[in-house]
């Protein structure tokens, strides 16, 4: 463990503003290639006007950390489940061997209390990922159990300051306690959305970064429903990566009127130039409509340290495979309704008690056991997916284990930026190209929760 002292030593300062609710220091802490984390009941002030109990996380009274690892060296996370419901870690856009993915049932036995799982990858791509359970998904995402896990890159870029943020929202009553964490409206529509937002389980938390530097600020969509629409207005600088790797095509910089749309499970990494005054702020607005809502401030301390963008390093490309179009198999998803509404009693992993929602008009109950996969296919060979939006609502699809790479769409002029969550737009066929180099059976869901867990959700298999 570095300690607090030699890390104000060794980093500009990062330090915390006092007086606008509790505000946590950012993570600090070096790469851990070995942890051993206990999932369990946790309560936290999450208004500031009282203890929110029946939380979960990886402590019982903070956010589930920032996990820092580095690129090309074994990672061991040896979880035990704390909870009395069962349980499952999975991590989140990493291309890892199938038995470390964390799918109940189609990759792992769920974790009863007590049980332990140790999961031990090596991360091949450097990038911003993250973890949550994938079995009773909805309840213990939804208490708080999201986090951020970085795998550095090998050469450090060079920025000043790093700003992690984690956005997600949590359903609270006057009380401060949870009220209905899912409804059948909210699942059978766009899902059920939480009233406080929050970034790293805190609402509107100001950091301080050295003006005139450069800060690389990560930021994670973990919510369980709400797609953002992210503003940043008077920030300069570049996005540098999208869902953990570096862009290959330009996005552009998000304002309130063209904002950065990002959707449950999606990241960015964005190279931001701090302004050169003490005292002076940059925004971090989520857009609904023309209204805005502020989810952090970033605020410039100390004197200019006058450093530009182009004094950064280009991030390297992740090693992935580009997929040959030519000669590509192309294999049709409909994503729409679901043809039935009765739901079998399908394990430990919870369901919601109804399905509303298909992927090729097979509903898949909760969290457990389906049918079979949705398609196979042919292992170390080029794929084209079509995925068809028949339903009016959007979906963010992911894809586990695999880096895919939007190719085209019927609606708009897609970014060929890779990925592991592409929002589907409603009526949209979006086709996504893949090299299929990861043996094993992937789950593919919608990552609005309660879609996942109302029937949108399945796997691919690559054999
Ligand atoms: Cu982020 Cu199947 O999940
Ligand atoms: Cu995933
Ligand atoms: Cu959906």
């Amino acid at each position: 463990m570095i300690s607090r002292r030699r890390f104000l030593q060794t980093s500009t300062a990062l330090a915390c503003t006092p007086g606008l609710g509790a505000c946590t220091p950012q993570n600090a802490a070096p790469a851990n290639q070995n942890v051993s984390l206990d999932i369990q009941a946790a309560q936290f002030d999450l208004t500031g006007h009282g203890i929110t109990t029946d939380m979960v996380s990886l402590s019982g009274d903070a956010p589930p950390p920032v996990l820092r690892i580095r690129q090309g060296a074994e990672f061991t996370a040896h979880i035990t489940n704390r909870l009395k419901d069962y349980t499952s870690m999975h991590w989140h856009g990493l291309r890892l061997p199938n038995e470390m993915d964390g799918v109940p049932y189609l990759t792992q036995i769920p974790m009863g209390e007590n049980d332990a799982y140790t999961y031990r990858f090596t991360p091949q791509d450097a990038g911003t990922y993250w973890y949550h359970p994938h079995c009773m998904t909805m309840d213990q995402m939804a208490r708080g159990l999201t986090g951020m896990l970085i795998v550095e890159e090998e050469e450090a870029p060079g920025f000043d300051d790093e700003i992690t943020l984690n956005l997600r929202d949590f359903r609270l009553g006057r009380d401060n306690q949870f009220k209905d964490i899912y409804t059948a409206r909210g699942a059978a529509r766009a899902g059920t959305f939480g009233n406080v937002l929050t970034a790293n389980w805190q609402r509107q938390p100001v950091y301080d970064a050295a003006a005139g530097g450069l800060v690389r600020l990560r930021i994670l969509a973990s919510d369980t429903s709400r797609i953002y629409r992210l503003a940043l207005p008077e920030g300069k600088g570049i996005i540098i990566a999208m869902d953990g790797h570096p862009v290959v095509e330009p996005v552009p910089w998000p304002t309130k009127e063209a904002p950065l749309i990002l959707s449950p499970g999606q990241r960015v990494d964005i190279a931001l130039k701090m302004p050169t005054d003490e005292g002076q702020e940059i925004s971090l607005l989520t857009m609904s409509g023309n209204r805005e809502r502020p989810l952090a401030r970033l605020r410039a301390i100390g004197r200019d340290i006058k450093h530009a963008i182009g004094d950064l390093r280009a991030l390297p490309a992740n090693p992935l495979s580009i997929p040959r179009l030519e000669n590509a198999e192309v294999h049709e998803f409909v994503f729409g309704w679901s043809p039935s509404g009765d739901l079998p009693n399908n394990g430990f992993c919870g369901t919601m008690g109804y399905t509303f929602w298909s992927i090729n008009r097979t509903p898949w109950p909760g969290d457990a056991s389906g049918t079979g996969p949705l398609a196979v296919l042919k292992h170390g060979k080029s794929h084209i997916l079509r995925l068809r939006n028949e339903s009016p609502n959007e979906h963010p699809i992911h894809l586990h284990g695999l880096t895919f790479l939007p190719i085209r769409s019927n609606k708009r002029a897609v970014a060929n930026n890779w990925t592991d969550t592409a929002l589907l737009l409603r009526e949209e066929t979006l086709d996504i190209a893949l090299v299929a180099d990861n043996l094993g059976d992937w789950a593919f869901h919608c990552h609005v929760i309660e879609h996942q867990k109302t029937g949108l959700a399945g796997y691919i298999r690559v054999a």
